[in-house]
């Protein structure tokens, strides 16, 4: 029998402080060398994008695969999302697929998941700080939530280029997290936060990297092109930057790799992968006066360790449909 779990089961079970915990467990195997994370393999059929992104982790005993697809057709041909995610969750003991679920709130809270942990070890941990978010898109929602569980955040300060976007965002999450969320004028404005998080669809930078404040940890997880970046080269050379896989990094992610080639940083300014942060491999955080940058590009052992969660969870709870294939 396959287990199948709609995006309302999935958002039944999981909640982000879990979430966050399997997640640095994740990072911690792929540090200790227990996790298997091919590259993602991606498709280009003449109408959109496919990416199939699998992992395994031995300790946490999880295998899985997401099938992700970016049509931007979608919406208007179709009537369908431009994103489209499933995982097929499998038993590493026989390799059967047991359970497919839905794909999208989990890809939201995985994402945020990562940032919750790159703050809790990066950021400062003075009480009552302040949250800035770009962009208060989907993904925007669940970094707001993962740096509430990471930290004691007093308010937040949110801008978007969208007013509605925005609007929508103060309304739903102030009332979901209960603080204050405070709408920003200018891009200036958020940068008061002491914690910051890029989550924009901009394909260039969104804030002066000159004005932001000694001591602010940012999590940039954006943009994934080499062409495309959130943050300056003044903020990345300002900063000591941490990413969730080097090689994604400098495969992925213009952030790093524009100011690379425009010669203002060398590869050596990549400090450390996250896995070597939480495993104490290399210091985090060593004053008050330091930023610091986590870049997430999204790896496939966030989606399995989130997948697996979902999975005992669901089968705990008795939700889902089983069905014979
Ligand atoms: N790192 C990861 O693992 C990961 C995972 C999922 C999505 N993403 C990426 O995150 C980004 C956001 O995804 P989403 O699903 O929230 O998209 P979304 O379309 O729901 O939201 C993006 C928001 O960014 C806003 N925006 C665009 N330019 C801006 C600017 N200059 N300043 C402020 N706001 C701006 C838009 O108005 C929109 O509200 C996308 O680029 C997506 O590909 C990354």
């Amino acid at each position: 029998m396959t287990l199948i779990l709609n995006r309302k089961d999935v958002a039944s079970v999981l909640t982000m402080a879990d979430c966050m915990n399997v997640v640095e467990d994740a990072f911690k195997e792929l540090a200790n060398g227990t996790a298997v994370l091919p590259l993602r393999t991606v498709i280009a059929p003449p109408d959109g994008l496919s990416l199939y992104m699998p992992a395994y982790m031995k300790n946490m005993g999880a295998l899985a695969c997401k099938v992700v697809t970016v049509y931007k057709k979608n919406p208007s041909e179709h009537n369908m999302p431009t994103t489209i995610g499933k995982v097929l969750v499998q038993d590493p003991a026989t390799g059967d697929v047991v359970c497919i679920m839905d794909g999208g709130y989990l890809t939201a809270v995985r994402t945020g998941a990562v940032s919750g942990v790159a703050t809790k070890y990066l950021a400062r941990n003075d009480n009552n700080q302040i949250a800035g978010i770009f962009g208060t898109g989907v993904q925007a929602r669940m970094q707001l939530w993962a740096v509430c569980e990471a930290r004691n955040i007093s308010k937040a300060i949110a801008y978007d280029v969208s007013d509605n976007a925005l609007n929508n965002f103060i309304a739903e999450m102030s009332e979901k997290l209960n603080i204050e969320i405070i709408k920003a004028k200018t891009p200036d404005d958020v940068l008061e936060a002491d914690i910051i998080c890029t989550a924009t669809s901009s394909p260039t930078p969104i804030f002066d990297g000159t004005k932001v404040k000694p001591g602010t940890h940012i999590n940039g997880i954006g943009s994934h092109t080499p062409n495309a970046r959130e943050l300056d080269s003044e903020i990345i050379k300002r900063s000591k930057f941490v990413g969730d896989s080097y090689e994604a990094c400098f495969k992925e992610s213009g952030d790093i790799i524009i100011p690379l080639n425009e010669g203002v940083i060398t590869k050596s300014h990549f400090y450390a992968e996250l896995g070597e942060i939480v495993t104490g491999k290399k210091s985090s955080r060593i004053n008050n006066k330091e930023i610091t940058i986590f870049k997430s590009n999204g790896l496939a052992i966030q989606d399995v360790a989130a997948a697996k969660l979902v999975y005992d969870k669901a089968l705990e709870a008795g939700i889902g449909a089983n069905i014979e294939i």
